[in-house]
C-alpha cells in the first residue's frame, strides 16, 4: 500500500461516455469468507480488483487456505478457493487494522472448525464501528467468547446451536457474520430486524449454492435451516452498487452524460431519485443506467438509512454535488457517527458546508478552486475526485490509499469517459 502516492485532477472538464461495473466489495467480502465454510471448491467470478479483496485473499492464505486467481477482466477476476486445509485460526491486527471486514472470518470459522483468535478491528475515520451484535449473536448460538489482550478468542464446545436473534439495528455486517454462522448449526436460527441490503441477498445465494438453507434475506427476518456440512459452488457476484453511483454522481456533477453498464438498476433507486432531485435526466436500461447533468445542480435534503433507504455509502459524494448546486441542502446521516469528515476537505476547495452532529447544512457556491487536499476514507475520497472534476485549476488529493481499498482501474475508468486525473 503505497502511502504516499495522490491523485492530480484538473478541474472543467464535462464527463461523457460508459463505465463498466465491477463486481460489488461489500457482497465479495463476506462471500469469500464463507468460502471457508465448505471443504469443496468455491469458484467465484466478478471478484473486483480491489485492495480489500487482496487483504482478504492474504489472510485466507494465512489461514491455509489455497486460492488461484484468474486473469484479470474488465469487471473481476475468477477466484478459485479451496478451504480443506484450514491450519490457523489466528488473525493479527496487522490485518483487522487494515480491514474491518476480517471479522467477517468469526462467523464461518466457529461453524466449521469451532474456534478463532481475532485481533479487534478497532474503530475507523467514519466511526466507532462496535461489534457487539456480532458477539452477542454468535453468543446466542452457543459460542464462548473472550475478550482479552486485544484479542477475541471465541471457541465452540461441540457444535451452534440454531436460536432466534433479534438485531437491536439491522447491521449488514451482523446480519451476515450469523447468516454464515448458522448454516452449519443444529436446528433453526432465526434472524429479525436483519438487513436487508441486495450484498446479503448475494450471500445468501452464494451459500444455498453450498447447500445450505437460507431463507427470507432482502426481508427483515432470515430464517436459516442448519446443515450437517457444504459442497462446492460456482457463483458471480453482483454489480457494485456503490461504484456505479459514484460515477453516476460524476456525470451529474460535471454536466455530462455517464452510463454505467453491467449494473442492476433496482438497487440505485434510492441514489436515482436523489439525483433526478437534484434536476438530473436519468435514463434505465436493461443492465444499465443513464446519468445527464443539468447546466446547475439543484440543492436538495437527504437522509441517509439502511436498505432500501438512502445509502450512507453515497453520501459524501452526494455532499460534493450539493456543493455546488443552486440553493440550500441538508444531509441528515443516520447510520454513522463520524461521516462529514470531508467537509472539511471540501472546505479547502471553498464550499460552504456547516456540520453540526449527524447534520450537515451545504449552502451551494457557484464556483470550487483547486487546492491540495487529503483523503479521511474511501467515500470520502471519492467526493474530492468529484468536487476536483469541477473546481477551477488542478485539485491533488494525497492519501488516495483510501480509494484503492474500493476502487477497481479508477484512473483509467474516468479518463476514458473524459476526465484529466494523473496518479503521482
Ligand atoms: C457495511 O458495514 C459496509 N461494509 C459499509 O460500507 C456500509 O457503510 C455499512 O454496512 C452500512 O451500509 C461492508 O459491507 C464491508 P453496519 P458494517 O454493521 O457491516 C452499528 C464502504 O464504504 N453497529 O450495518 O460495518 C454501527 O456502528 C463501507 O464500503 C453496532 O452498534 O455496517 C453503525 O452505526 C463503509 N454494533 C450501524 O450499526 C454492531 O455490532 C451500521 O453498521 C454492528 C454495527
Amino acid at each position: 500500500m503505497k502511502q504516499h502516492e495522490r491523485y492530480v485532477v484538473a478541474g472543467g472538464r464535462r464527463l461523457e461516455g460508459e463505465v463498466a461495473i465491477s463486481g460489488a466489495k461489500n457482497a465479495a467480502l463476506p462471500i469469500l469468507a464463507a468460502a471457508l465454510l465448505t471443504a469443496g471448491e468455491s469458484v467465484i467470478h466478478n471478484a473486483p480488483m480491489i485492495r480489500d479483496v487482496a487483504v482478504m485473499i492474504e489472510i485466507l492464505r494465512k489461514l491455509g487456505a489455497r486460492v488461484e486467481e484468474g486473469p484479470a477482466g474488465v469487471s473481476g477476476r475468477t477466484l478459485h478457493i479451496r478451504a480443506d486445509g484450514v491450519s490457523s485460526l489466528e488473525v493479527g491486527a496487522d490485518f483487522t487494522r487494515e480491514m474491518r471486514s476480517s471479522i467477517f472470518l468469526m462467523g464461518p470459522l466457529l461453524a466449521r472448525v469451532g474456534k478463532i483468535r481475532i485481533s479487534y478491528p478497532g474503530g475507523c475515520a467514519i466511526g466507532p464501528r462496535p461489534i457487539d451484535f456480532h458477539l452477542r449473536g454468535l453468543e446466542m448460538l452457543g459460542a464462548r467468547i473472550e475478550e482479552r489482550f486485544g484479542y477475541i478468542e471465541a471457541s465452540v464446545p461441540r457444535r451452534l446451536r440454531g436460536t432466534e436473534i433479534y438485531l437491536d439495528f439491522p447491521s449488514v455486517g451482523a446480519t451476515e457474520n450469523l447468516m454464515m454462522a448458522a448454516v452449519l448449526a443444529e436446528g433453526t436460527t432465526v434472524i429479525r430486524n436483519a438487513a436487508r441490503e441486495p450484498e446479503i441477498v448475494d450471500l445468501q445465494e452464494f451459500l444455498n449454492k453450498l447447500g445450505a438453507k437460507v431463507r427470507g434475506a432482502g426481508l427483515d427476518v432470515i430464517r436459516i435451516d442448519g446443515v450437517r456440512r457444504l459442497g462446492s459452488v460456482e457463483h458471480t457476484v453482483i454489480p457494485d452498487r456503490i461504484e456505479a453511483g459514484t460515477f453516476l454522481a460524476a456525470g451529474a456533477i460535471t454536466g455530462g452524460e455517464v452510463t454505467v453498464q453491467g449494473v442492476i438498476p433496482e438497487h440505485l433507486d434510492a441514489v436515482t431519485a436523489k439525483l433526478r432531485e437534484m434536476g438530473v435526466t436519468v435514463r434505465e436500461g436493461a443492465g444499465s443506467v443513464t446519468a445527464i447533468g443539468p447546466r446547475r445542480l439543484k440543492a436538495t435534503d437527504l437522509k441517509t438509512l439502511p436498505y432500501p433507504g438512502f445509502p450512507t455509502d453515497m453520501q459524501p459524494q452526494m455532499m460534493a454535488l450539493m456543493a455546488v448546486a443552486d440553493g440550500t441542502s441538508i444531509i441528515t446521516e443516520t447510520i454513522f457517527e463520524n461521516r462529514f469528515k470531508v467537509a472539511d476537505e471540501l472546505r479547502r476547495l471553498g464550499a460552504n458546508i456547516k456540520t453540526e452532529g449527524r447534520t450537515a447544512v451545504v449552502q451551494g457556491v457557484r464556483s470550487l478552486s483547486g487546492a491540495t487536499v487529503e483523503c479521511p476514507a474511501l467515500r470520502e475520497g471519492m467526493a474530492l475526485i468529484l468536487a476536483g472534476l469541477v473546481a477551477e485549476g488542478e485539485t491533488e488529493i494525497e492519501a488516495i490509499y483510501h480509494i484503492d481499498r474500493g476502487y477497481q482501474n479508477l484512473e483509467e475508468k474516468l479518463t476514458r469517459i473524459g476526465a484529466v486525473i494523473e496518479r503521482r
